[in-house]
């Protein structure tokens, strides 16, 4: 793990929520009478289908309901007034959103947000399963939590996220960690006013997990975390099942949101003074594919670069679907930020097949190039998976050269973690841990290296900064981000956050830069 991803795994992110309790609540005996093997069944059978990459690859594209008549039922609206919730958040930045928009939901239904768990009347995990640590980290702190509902019943503990997709993970607290009173699926969100209900005043855990794809739910309310950047959801689930990874099964088949509601949300969050949005999917390249008619991602971004917002990015691309025309837009509209989060995943053009990733190395490699003509200054960063199932040293060492030869600027960089019902975690999982780890250093030395040199290009010169706040180390100097994603700190005036404003680099370090104020506003457009 490099020094930027320990940073956002220590960020563990908190929305929250008074201290009037529901009296009507019967958890306490509900923790008593817990059988779990009938529930097992009485939920599992009805609502649970385990990952199955044969019937998952039959997914219909058309199959897709769209619902605009999103709606809090009157009797819910008030049931938590006067009653505090908190949302933990762990992976993407999928689920910081989802958090979003149940951070929405239950501040219609009356709660208020606390950061504080003892003073929280409904906690919730907002759960990642890409791999087998994320799970860890939310086993344990569902151990912290116990002795919380064990002091007052009448707190609500729910699970949702990625790892309630699970089976095996559903199973696991049904039968060890029974306090938990609510878990749902990423398919469910909507659902959350009638299922916190329910395990207000239902005697028995409530688990509501579909398996069914997932329609598309639009005007859910959403209490974004900053005045600053957005997030905007362009398309939902994954269809490219590259053989390590769950997300395929957690997040159902793919799907678009029409270009109209897409744009009709940006362009809301322009007027309410947002600086930035980014787009986000699983692969957004794939943006468009299952719609009735011919528009793909840079149609989109065409149409989203005339909306009054300075800032536009996007993620997370599939090298695969990446498109001429996509290229074209980016290169041709200042507001889409020339910053490319591009995945390789591996460096060897073997190992990239066996992980189903349907590129070669020569094909990135051309993509890149592609890339780079028509935006000579574009920052590139990836992902990488160290240790894949029989990968050699000769095989590793291609990862070594692919990222120099690309000229990474940074790159988020996992161990692979064998996840249960994808392919390859049939394959034996053969690389020692030692040799894993050994391969993550030195490829992290790497990252290291190539993101300081990138840093160092930026001394002395003066970049455009869009100012987020009080840096989380000295609340006397300023962070925000350049339009090529790197990290400044300066100091300056409080009146500035918000505003994008000309800083002169004066010192680089491996992750971030140091700065002093030229002018304080710049104009955007
Ligand atoms: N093991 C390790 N890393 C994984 N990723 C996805 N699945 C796994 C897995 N099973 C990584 C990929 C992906 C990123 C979000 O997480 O690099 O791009
Ligand atoms: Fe997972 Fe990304 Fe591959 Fe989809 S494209 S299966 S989300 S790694």
């Amino acid at each position: 793990m490099n020094e930027k991803q320990r940073l956002e795994s220590e960020q563990i992110n908190q929305m929250s929520s008074a201290d009037v309790k529901s009296g009507a609540n019967d958890n306490l005996n509900r923790l008593k009478n817990m059988s779990s093997d009938e529930m097992i069944s009485k939920y599992f059978q009805t609502t649970y289908e385990p990952p199955n990459m044969r019937k998952a690859k039959k997914r219909l594209k058309k199959d897709v309901d769209i619902h605009y008549d999103f709606d809090i039922p009157l009797e819910m609206k008030a049931v938590g007034k006067g009653k505090k919730f908190l949302i933990r958040t762990y992976g993407c930045q999928m689920n910081e959103h989802d958090t979003e928009v149940m951070a929405g939901i239950l501040t219609k239904m009356g709660y208020q947000a606390t950061e504080d768990t003892n003073d929280a009347d409904i906690i919730l995990l907002n759960t990642c399963a890409i791999r087998e640590n994320a799970e860890n980290k939310v086993f344990g702190e569902l151990g912290h939590l116990k002795p919380l509902k064990l002091e007052n019943p009448d707190l609500i503990i729910g699970v949702c996220g990625c790892m309630s997709q699970e089976e095996s993970v559903v199973n696991r607290i049904l039968q060890k960690h029974q306090f938990v009173d609510l878990i749902f699926g990423t398919h469910n969100i909507h659902r959350l006013p009638q299922l916190v209900n329910e395990a207000m005043f239902g005697k028995e855990m409530v688990v509501e997990v579909w398996s069914k794809e997932g329609d598309i739910i639009e005007n859910l309310p959403k209490a974004r975390k900053g005045k600053v950047k957005a997030w905007v959801n362009i398309m939902y689930g994954c269809d490219k099942f590259c053989t390590y990874c769950i997300v395929p099964y957690t997040r159902g088949k793919e799907r678009s949101r029409m270009p109209e509601d897409i744009v009709q949300e940006v362009r809301h969050l322009a007027a309410q003074g947002y600086k930035e949005v980014t787009l986000l999917g699983q692969n957004v390249n794939a943006y468009g594919k299952d719609l009735d008619f011919e528009y793909g991602l840079g149609d989109l971004m065409e149409e989203i670069s005339k909306i009054d917002i300075p800032r536009v990015r996007f993620t997370t691309s599939h090298p695969r679907d990446f498109d001429d025309r996509l290229i074209e837009v980016l290169a041709k509209y200042d507001n889409l930020l020339d910053h490319i989060h591009l995945p390789v995943q591996s460096g060897s053009s073997d190992i990239l097949r066996v992980m189903a990733r349907r590129y070669t190395r020569e094909e990135y490699l051309a993509l890149v190039e592609k890339i780079r003509k028509a935006m000579p200054n574009a920052t590139l960063t990836t992902d990488i998976i160290v240790g894949f199932p029989n990968e050699t040293d000769e095989q590793f060492e291609e990862t070594m050269s692919l990222m120099e030869e690309v000229g990474f600027e940074s790159a988020y960089t996992f161990i692979y973690s064998p996840r249960e019902g994808t392919p390859a975690a049939r394959w034996e999982d053969d690389i020692p841990m030692e040799v894993k780890k050994e391969r993550l250093q030195r490829l992290n030395a790497l990252v290291n290296k190539q993101s300081a040199e990138a840093m160092e290009k930026y001394q002395g010169e003066t970049v455009k900064v869009l100012v987020e706040g009080e840096s989380k180390k000295d609340p006397d100097v300023l962070a925000g981000y350049t339009e090529r994603n790197k990290l400044v700190n300066f100091k300056g005036p409080k009146s500035i956050i918000g505003e994008i404003v000309e800083v002169k680099i004066t010192n680089t370090k491996t992750w971030s830069l140091d700065g002093e104020l030229v002018e304080s506003a710049v104009e955007v457009n």
